[in-house]
């Protein structure tokens, strides 16, 4: 997960974001590695995938030691929450300049996604930065986490299926909290 290699030493291509899991803790990383292990085994015939995304020559040095994320900094620890854990960032930021993500751009949306509601239809993620008129900055803490937890919006609509809020309805609530914390301190950004 943190360095991107199969036990064989080949890399695992780009779509699986190492760059992200890169900082998930010791700690983390170890638990989901206990859970994923725990899983019975089956039997599953994947098909061959065929990328166009360049394989990169490494996602960098071995990751040997990640300490584990500032439970007592609210904002901090949401940033690692809405990271490398809950993986906001991912559908949340736009690629740009040559790469398929412009951190530059980190929360600002604008990323186009399979609509998971609608097979063949597309989705665009929003920008969740603290700006009133494009981001969620006017959104109480109670209508940002019910939109994280039920995938409804501020004015009632509903979110599209690929925003995984079904995933997210388990969370602890102070990692909500933590979340939503986070997100106030985006500078707002001005797409829609
Ligand atoms: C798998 C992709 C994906 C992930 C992961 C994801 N989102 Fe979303 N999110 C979306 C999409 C797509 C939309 C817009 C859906 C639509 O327009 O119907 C959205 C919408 C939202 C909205 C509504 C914003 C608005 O203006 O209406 C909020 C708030 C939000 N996401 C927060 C989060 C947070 C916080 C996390 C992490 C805990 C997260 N999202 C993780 C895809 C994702």
């Amino acid at each position: 997960m943190r360095d991107g290699k199969r036990p064989d030493g080949t890399l695992i291509r780009p779509p699986m974001p190492i760059p992200v899991y890169r900082q998930l803790s010791d700690n983390d990383a170890a638990a989901i590695a206990v859970y994923l292990k725990s899983l019975k085994p089956v039997r599953n015939k994947v098909g061959e995938a065929h990328y166009t995304v360049p394989l990169p020559p490494s996602y960098g040095a071995p990751v040997v030691h990640v300490p584990e994320p500032p439970r007592d900094d609210k904002a901090a620890y949401g940033a690692y929450l809405a990271g490398p854990v809950g993986h906001c960032v991912l559908c949340h930021t736009p690629p740009g300049g040559g790469k398929p993500f412009d951190m530059n751009l980190a929360y600002h949306g604008g990323r186009e996604l399979p609509d998971f509601g609608h097979p063949g239809a597309l989705t665009v993620s929003r920008n969740i930065t603290a700006g009133s008129e494009h981001g969620i900055g006017d959104w109480s803490d109670a209508q940002i986490k019910r939109a994280i937890t039920q995938g409804i919006c501020a004015d009632g609509t509903r979110l599209a299926a690929t925003m995984p809020f079904a995933a997210y309805a388990r969370m602890r609530p102070g990692d909500l909290d933590a979340i939503v914390a986070f997100l106030r301190t985006l500078k707002p950004a001005e797409t829609r």
